[in-house]
């Protein structure tokens, strides 16, 4: 009688039962058994079923209890196929059965291995690299001319390009978005108390650079529509502070998901109180707002070239501005901050986070392909509205008049009262099938770093950034995602959700 059936590959084992054997005894195989389930085997050793948590569910509301036997345990049959089976003809099992896993016999029909569907069917990732064919080519010319120190001609090229495509005069290459955002706060030559308004919906490195200067955050909401940071939270805000005398030094405006907040609004409030608007705009390079590209309507940008964004240059980021001297200052920052003098002379507080001329040669073969990218995204996202939207209760985030995103990443929301499952459901079983999904960005008043900042909800009866966590999941949207990826996608979310109830 067998005990276990390993997978020599991936080094996991699950646990063979007997049909007399207790639904008790079979969680506890599944408790311990990679992937999760167990087998039920014959005397001879031949496999019978697989039993995983969902059978027990089943067999326990059918009036089962722990005591009751296998055998007596409602059943499917298990998904298998013989341990000759060629890749290629599992990869089409698992498409066909929507399983995670297939369990291989042998010619009298014993199990032998337990194929799971990252072996032969590769991963759908949320947003990997897509590398061109350029970006080898500006990397072996800083190696040729040994270029491999910090600055160089590839990192001064990348900036000018960098600054062309984001309609700024003026772009620095740094070591990343953060620091980016830090430069580009330091640059403003804030008090140490100073008040920043911070878009609520976000990544937490939105935040952090606030943090690491011991400024007050104080987050402003989302608004339905761009699901950015709301001109009414901040109008009610700003007014409020003003009365008080506590105006913020800087309003930290975040582009979500590749997607302008109402940047016309904003910048005519942050104008008529008088106060500096940095966009965060690592997620929407290549988008539009107003005609403009997003990123060129702040007082300073800051772009993210981290692998899982547009275009990457491994890990950097990059502040773009159209004020010479805040560009020089932010340069300045970047390097050490080193006076201007033959020896090395310092007198204030500066940084190691300028980008190298090897990673700035990877850039620049990126920015080559932007548009393609941004093309590619927005074809994906509009396949999945069109395959995804006439399910009741999904909805998207959405272009409206002034603003085209590059679509990143697209993002769902499910309404509750349409759709039965909770998004963190339907991202355990898609991940289950080799699809990686994630939760859209926790706001940051729900986080712990930021428990006791101030909060400004959108209405006094409404507060959007909680409200589209709750319900919103961000799908695979990498730029070179293949046709047959999509369509993955599509039929395993589709078959997942009616599955779950709609
Ligand atoms: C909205 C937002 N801000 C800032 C960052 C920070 O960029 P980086 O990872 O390059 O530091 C990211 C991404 O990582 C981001 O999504």
């Amino acid at each position: 009688m067998i005990d276990t059936v390993r997978n020599p590959r991936f080094g996991t084992a699950v646990g063979c039962l007997q049909p007399s054997d207790l639904v008790r005894d079979a969680l506890v195989k599944i408790e311990s058994g990679r992937p999760k389930m167990c087998l039920v085997v014959n005397a001879d050793g031949k496999l019978l079923r697989s039993v995983t948590d969902g059978d027990v569910r089943r067999g326990l509301l059918a009036g089962l209890t722990l005591e009751s036997a296998l055998s007596d345990l409602p059943g499917r049959e298990p998904v298998c196929a013989p341990s000759s089976t060629s890749p290629a003809e599992l990869k089409f099992m698992f498409d066909e059965h929507r399983v995670s896993s297939i369990i291989l016999l042998d010619e009298v029909g014993r199990p032998v291995d337990i194929c799971s569907v990252d072996q032969v069917v590769a991963p759908v990732l949320l947003s990997s690299p897509h590398i061109g064919d350029a970006e080898e080519r500006y990397v072996q010319q800083a190696f040729d001319t040994n270029w491999i120190a910090p600055a160089g001609p590839n990192l001064a090229l990348f900036e000018r390009r960098l600054a062309e495509v984001s309609g700024r005069r003026e772009a620095v290459a740094v070591s990343s978005g953060t620091a980016g955002l830090h430069l580009a706060l330091r640059a403003l030559d804030l008090p140490k108390n100073a008040r920043i308004y911070v878009s609520d919906k976000t990544f937490v490195a939105s935040v952090q650079p606030v943090l690491y200067e011991g400024m007050t955050p104080v987050l402003i909401d989302a608004e339905p529509l761009s699901w950015n940071l709301s001109a009414d939270a901040l109008e009610r805000q700003l007014i409020q502070d003003h009365a008080a005398n506590s105006l913020p030094g800087a309003i930290i405006v975040v582009h979500l998901y590749g997607q302008s907040a109402q940047m016309n609004r904003i910048m005519a409030l942050a104008g008529r109180f008088g106060i500096p608007v940095i966009e965060d705009a690592a997620e929407s390079l290549g988008a539009l707002y107003d005609n403009r590209a997003s990123g060129a309507h702040g007082l300073i940008s800051v772009f993210s070239f981290n692998g899982n964004k547009i275009i990457t240059t491994s890990g950097g980021g990059a502040v773009v501005t159209d004020d010479p001297k805040i560009a020089e200052r932010v340069r300045y920052l970047s390097t050490q901050g080193r006076d201007p003098f033959d020896h090395y002379q310092h007198s204030e507080i500066a940084y190691n986070y300028r980008m190298s001329n090897v990673l700035a040669s990877v850039g620049l073969g990126q920015l080559e392909v932007l548009h393609d990218r941004v093309a590619q995204r927005r074809a994906i996202f509009a396949r999945y509205l069109d395959a995804l939207s006439g399910i009741p209760g999904i909805g998207f985030q959405q272009d409206w008049a002034e603003a085209k995103g590059n679509r990143w990443l697209t993002v769902l929301t499910f309404d509750p009262d349409h759709i039965r499952l909770h998004p963190y459901q339907v991202m355990r079983a898609l991940s289950q099938r080799g699809i990686e999904t994630r939760p859209s960005w926790k706001p940051l008043h729900m986080q712990p770093l930021l428990h006791s900042a101030e909060f400004v909800p959108h209405s006094q009866t409404e507060a959007v950034s909680s409200n589209l966590f709750l319900r919103a999941l961000c799908l695979p949207s990498g730029s070179n995602m293949s046709q047959d990826q999509q369509d993955r996608v599509i039929g395993n979310l589709t078959e997942i959700l009616h599955r779950g109830g709609i």
